[in-house]
């Protein structure tokens, strides 16, 4: 069973202004996978502080994937992406590459997303936007590849046949 962790980053979901609609949907998509939910905060949009928890988390070896949502974007809080780049040991940007160009048939504004997704240690970290339909869109990008990513970068992985 894979272990995740769900960050939501959002200054307003920290100070109990807002319902946060999209980390529920990824903790409960992930039970409904049958992933174990370890690790789940809300945060605000401070670049030491998300830096921190997801180095915190990678580190632990209590989760497999941390998936973020929010503070992707271009408005002058957004500094998730910067905060992931500070932690990551490797880049995938294919992940967030087609996740743009898939968002972007559909929602032109998708590519207003600067989200990164990389590896530390034997953890995947991907950022999401903050908008819960972007949330339910993308995961069902980044769910089916997620079982050969993580055995593959924890060394598991069988040779290529
Ligand atoms: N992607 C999809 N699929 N659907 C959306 O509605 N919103 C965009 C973009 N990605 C959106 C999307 C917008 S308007 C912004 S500003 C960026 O995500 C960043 O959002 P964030 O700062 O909440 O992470």
């Amino acid at each position: 069973m894979y272990k995740a962790g769900v960050l939501t980053i959002s200054d307003k979901g920290s100070q109990g202004q807002r319902v946060d609609v999209s980390g529920d949907y990824l903790v409960k998509a992930f039970r409904n996978m049958d992933m174990e939910v370890a690790l789940y905060q809300v945060v605000a949009d401070e670049e030491d502080i998300i830096s921190r928890t997801l180095a915190a988390w990678a580190d632990s070896g209590n989760v497999d994937l941390i998936v973020t949502t929010g503070g992707t974007g271009i408005s002058p809080r957004d500094v998730t992406p910067e905060a992931t780049l500070k932690v990551i040991e490797k880049e995938l940007t294919g992940i967030v590459e087609i996740m743009r160009a898939d968002g972007y048939k559909k929602t032109p504004t998708a590519i207003l997303s600067r989200a990164v997704a990389g590896i530390r240690g034997g953890c995947l970290i991907v950022n999401l936007p903050g908008n819960p339909k972007a949330v339910q869109e993308y995961l069902d990008l980044l769910l089916p590849i997620v079982p050969h990513a993580v055995e593959t970068m924890q060394g598991r992985a069988g040779d290529h046949t």
